[in-house]
């Protein structure tokens, strides 16, 4: 499979816990590289459903190394009970999951600060996940963040993160906010420091040795392209690198080791949160959402649906490298009657074949549709490409041909066996 890296090509959600955890069948090691726990990846394995937010979708694999890498954002306390979660249904966790030494730790000021800040924004707010993403992001790149290093280092961590409780209470009293008890984040943080001492090491040697022995390495991305910190449709974003290049910054591993890239998309568009969705469409959203689908797995949100979006995918293979499509939940669209895709944006006279950078224009804009006459079959039953009904194996195509990537894998359903490899 060689080295593989997996990103979202839309607003999140693609259905990229799936995909990887079929491509994870051909992997030994599968890396986390940015993120937090707002990340949400949802595994099917039989009758039994898995939501990951931090640890690799590869730890429900035998045999696999799981890296939580640099450029992750840690909540050891969420961490502890993912791995706790795990080990009560079976999974082992032991020897099989590394989380970088470097890696910036989330604290409760951070969630309470992400809270606070999305309070003072009002009507303008993110709609963020709540889990202190981005505060926590921002001490990192304003050098006053704890490490994983630093939270397993008991002497040390005690004398930081005194001075940051200190520091953050002011800043929370300020927002009319209750002051945290350094006693009581102490407390929590060192048992868990205690408990994943384990797993803590340097993985960016771990990595280069994996990388030497011509293991199969698959960079895992959470949320998805539009959602990127440099790329996305800011400030509507999250707080780091979600394109492709993320996945080298946040492992330590190379741009010349990586040998492709994957990007998952929906068969339609959906986005949790705020800011510009230009295919938004009422019609579609109620659609989904009485067949049960389109609700969040980290915050239970209903998602925010629409047509399918071109202009954004294409957008998507250019800043990724694109080379293969993932299309995901084709059986969403099963019973449309007429399937619109978005080709182009149009602003009063002015037409776009790109996405505008200005959020205010590209929330002013309106889709120009192309129409594809739907298949209206069941499409889950299907297991190869020749089961698919001719309509939905023409709509995939076009899709694939407007998005500048080859198609690779079509997804009929959450299960590992409703995957189509083209
Ligand atoms: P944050 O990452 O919690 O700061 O949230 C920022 C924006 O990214 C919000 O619109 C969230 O809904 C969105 N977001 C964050 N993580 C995910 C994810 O895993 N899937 C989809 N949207 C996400
Ligand atoms: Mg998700």
């Amino acid at each position: 499979m060689a080295n593989t890296i997996l990103v979202g090509a839309q607003w999140g959600d693609e259905g990229k816990g799936k995909i990887i955890d079929v491509l994870t069948e051909q992997a030994d090691v599968v890396v986390r590289t940015q993120g937090g726990n707002n990340a949400g990846h949802t595994v099917f394995i039989g009758p039994k459903k898995y939501v990951l937010h931090l640890i690799p979708s590869g730890i429900l694999r035998k045999k696999k190394t799981c890296v939580i890498g640099n450029g992750v954002v840690v909540d050891p306390i969420g961490l502890v009970s993912e791995i706790e979660g795990l080990r009560k249904i079976g999974v082992k966790v032991n020897g099989n999951l590394f989380v970088s030494e470097t890696a910036h730790v989330v604290f409760p000021y951070h969630r309470e600060l992400d809270a606070q800040r999305e309070v003072l924004k009002g009507k303008n707010k993110i709609g963020t996940t709540k889990r202190g993403i981005g505060p926590a992001y921002g001490d990192k790149a304003a050098r006053v963040g704890l490490r994983m290093i630093d939270l397993i280092n008991a002497e040390r961590f005690e004398q930081k993160l005194a001075a940051k409780v200190k520091e953050n209470n002011e800043v929370l009293k300020a927002f009319g906010a209750k002051p945290l008890s350094f006693k009581e984040v102490h407390k929590t943080y060192r048992a868990a420091g205690d408990y994943l001492k384990p797993f803590v090491a340097n993985t960016v040697t771990l990595l280069h040795q994996a990388v030497r022995r011509g293991d199969d390495i698959l960079f895992e991305g959470a949320q998805g392209t539009f959602l990127d910190i440099d790329h996305g449709t800011y400030p509507y974003v999250t707080s780091s690198n979600t394109t492709s290049g993320g996945a080298c910054t946040g492992s330590g591993v190379a741009p010349n080791r990586m040998d492709r890239v994957v990007g998952v998309l929906k068969a339609y568009t959906t986005r949790v949160g705020e800011g510009p969705l230009p295919t938004e469409n009422a019609e579609v959203a109620d659609m989904l959402h009485a067949m049960g689908r389109e609700f969040g797995a980290t915050t239970g949100r209903a998602r925010r649906c629409g047509w399918f979006d071109s202009v954004a995918t294409r957008h998507a293979t250019m800043v990724n490298g694109i080379d293969d499509l993932a299309v995901t939940n084709i059986d969403g669209l099963d019973t449309v009657e007429t399937i619109k895709v978005c080709i182009g944006y149009r602003d009063g006279k002015k037409k776009y074949d790109y996405m505008p950078n200005d959020v205010e224009v590209l929330a002013r804009c309106e889709p120009v549709y192309a129409e594809f006459p739907g298949w209206r079959t069941p499409t889950d039953k299907a297991r190869s490409w020749k089961q698919l009904p001719p309509k939905c194996r023409e709509y995939l195509k076009a899709i694939a041909e407007l998005t500048e990537a080859k198609l690779f894998i079509a997804s009929v359903g959450p299960a590992r066996e409703q995957t189509i490899f083209v």
